[in-house]
Formats: C-alpha cells, structure tokens, sequence
C-alpha cells in the first residue's frame, strides 16, 4: 500500500495532483504537439493526415466537427479558426445530439472527430455513422492506437502525453494546436491567408509555450481570488468570439472540479437572460482581452458592474480600461487573437483547481465523472 503511494507521487511529479501537473505540462505538451509538424524557417507546416488527403479536404462543401465535452469545447474555437483562416463552413455537433439526428451527411462532407481518449461512445458512433454516408472522417485523438483513432480515415495525434486528471487540460489545449496548424495548413493551399500573415502566426504558434510559461506565473494571484470566491453557489464566465468556447471550457471546469453552478455564455447573450441573475452575489469571469470585440466586452462588464456583480476578468497586459471597472484581473501576454484561447484558458483552469482544492474536493477524480465514457 504504501509502496503504492509512493509510486502515485513519483507520478505527479512533485505537484499535489495530476491536474495541476498536467495544468503545468501544457507548455511542453504543446511543442510536443507542433515538434516536426511546424517547420517555420522552411514557412511550411507538415502533416501527413493532412498532406495525404489534401484534395479531399480541400474539396470539402464543409467540414462537421464531433466531440463531447471539453473536446467539443476545442471544436468550438476550431470552427472559428477554420472559418476565419480556411474559409471552410464548419459545423460542431454533439457526437451524442448527431448520431440520433438522422442527419444530411454526404461525401462531400468532412468529419473531424475529436477525443482526448479515443474512446468516447457517442464520438464513436458518429464516426461509423459519418463513414456510412461516405463522409471522410479525420480523427484528432491522444491516446494512440485508440478506437477512434483506428476508425478513422486519417489523423493527427495530439501529443498530450497521458492525461490522468478527469478534468482535461492539456488535451483541451494540444487539441487547438494540432486543429489550428490544420487550419493553416488548409488556408495556405486555398489562399485565403496572405503569406505575411501566415508566417505570422507560424512564429507566433511557436512564441505560444514560452507565454504559458509566463501566464503560470499568475498562480498566486489566482489562488488569492479562488480564496474570496471558494463557498459562492454560482458563478457565471462569459466571453466572445475566439473565447465565447472558453468561457464554456471555464464553466465546465468548475462545475466538474467543485461541483459549483457554473455557465459559460457569449457575452452579448448576457441581457437575453443571464443578466437577471447579477447582484452583489454573482462573480461573472469575463474573458475581456485584446480583441475585435474588446469595446463591446468592456460595455458587458459596466452592465455587470452597475448591477454591482463581482468582475474577475482576463486582460491583457498593459491594460487599463478594465482594470479599472474589475474587482480582480488576470494578465496574459499579448496573443494574436485567433491563437488567444490557448493563453485564457490556462488561469480558468487554474481559478477551478484552486477552488475545488479549498473545497476538499476530489480534483483528480470528481464524483460521478469518468476519464473516459464508453457507455452511450
Ligand atoms: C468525459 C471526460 C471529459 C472529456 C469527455 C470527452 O466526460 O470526463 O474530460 O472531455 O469525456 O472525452 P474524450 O476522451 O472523447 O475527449
């Protein structure tokens, strides 16, 4: 037993729990995601999953994503990426909502399943169900050799390295890496990225683990908020564009960590019903950084602030607007917008761990939850 034990905490590497661990793996997870893939002197990006069926993809009326959970989350900012670089119509679905749909699917339709575990029965199903129209299925997994990952037609591996935590982190993330280098991949093919822009985000792909390293730092400063917050009943994140899918990562972290209420919303779906439940009570986390939406963002805080909610929010550094409207704020380094997901999501995660370990929560292993879900 105790040679057990001693083993479990050789595993965590010197932290209290695999989560945090893995929360502090995610810089070298994601090189290890881009390490051969994201050749930036050479200006190419190197995907044999991709390489092998450009024309397919590239031929593509759209492309369906299907996942669960934190996956589906990762779908999310991929649709938005996808969209704004390739110019591809992509969709997200609940693997679960679209294997019962009956839905239009075609070969001219490309689906991207994505699964930390590979085994997830509802991503599975959509899968075969895909396949069975003559969709091209694209599998972005983890775990190697896993059932999705051998249905698939092609892939890309995440190179996450194992995850243990229940709650996923750095598969959340190396999962937007390996999609975002598909994305630009596919828009330098079809040209619908400039060649400066695109050796831009080449480098800042690159500049993005050194930034996390940084941004970990704020883990004091986050501990500090999670002490005030730690017995609130609800919690509300909101966030747009890029972020609107952070703010449901942030949300679902915290529910599943702490077991407190939590929802993400788009940020200007706040006054179609959210807002009703902001008093002096409700922290709100608004992801407020640099970004196309910033002005309408800071207008969403002051409607939260004269309704007198507590504002925990993520800036960017330097800024001064919002510091001065939130209760608390959270600094990350500046990030092109598209990749910024990467960055704002590692303090939510951190800002849920935090909580739940004041809690006395199980962080590792939560009550009711699964690594992985093979049951439908
Ligand atoms: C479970 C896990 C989540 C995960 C989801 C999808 O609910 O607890 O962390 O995001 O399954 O899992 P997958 O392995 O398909 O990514």
């Amino acid at each position: 037993h105790e040679l057990k034990l001693n083993l479990e905490q050789i595993e965590k590497g010197g932290y209290d729990h695999f989560m945090l661990k893995e929360i502090h793996e995610q810089p070298r997870a994601i090189i290890d995601t881009f390490r051969g893939r994201l050749l930036r002197s050479e200006g190419i990006i190197k995907m044999s999953g991709v390489e092998d069926n450009m024309k397919k993809l590239l031929n593509a009326d759209r492309i369906i994503i299907a996942a669960c959970g934190t996956s589906w989350h990762a779908g999310l900012v991929a649709e938005y990426i996808f969209e704004e670089f390739a110019r591809i119509p992509v969709e997200v679905e609940y693997a679960s909502e679209f294997r019962y749909r009956n839905p239009v699917i075609s070969e001219k339709d490309v689906l991207i399943a994505i699964s930390q575990s590979g085994e997830t029965a509802d991503t599975l199903a959509a899968i075969k169900l895909a396949k069975s129209k003559g969709a091209f299925v694209f599998g972005v997994c983890n775990v190697v050799g896993s059932s999705i990952a051998r249905e698939t037609d092609a892939g890309a591996y995440t190179h996450a390295g194992p995850e243990i935590g229940v709650a996923s982190t750095k598969a959340f993330t190396t999962q937007i890496t390996v999609l975002a280098l598909m994305a630009l991949r596919l828009a330098r093919a079809k040209g619908t990225m400039s060649s400066s822009k695109y050796r831009l985000y080449l480098q800042e792909i690159e500049l993005i683990p050194a930034k996390i390293e940084r941004l970990l730092k704020v883990d004091e400063k986050v501990k500090e908020i999670a002490e005030i917050y730690q017995h609130v009943p609800n919690c509300l994140y909101l966030g747009r564009g890029f972020n609107f899918p952070v703010a449901l990562e942030g949300a679902l972290k915290l529910k599943e960590i702490s077991y407190i209420h939590a929802e993400g919303y788009p940020a200007a779906e706040m006054k179609h019903g959210p807002i009703a439940l902001i008093d002096e009570n409700m922290p709100v986390i608004v992801i407020a950084t640099d970004s196309e939406h910033y002005e309408k963002i800071v207008s969403n805080i002051q409607e939260i602030k004269s309704r007198k909610g507590k504002i925990i929010a993520i800036v960017t550094e330097g800024d001064h607007v919002v510091k001065n409207l939130a209760d608390h704020v959270i600094e990350i380094p500046y990030v092109e917008e598209a990749f910024s997901p990467l960055l704002t999501t590692i303090p939510l995660q951190l800002l849920s761990y935090h909580i739940a370990v004041m809690r006395g929560c199980n962080v590792d292993q939560p009550r009711n939850l699964a690594k992985s879900v093979t049951v439908e």
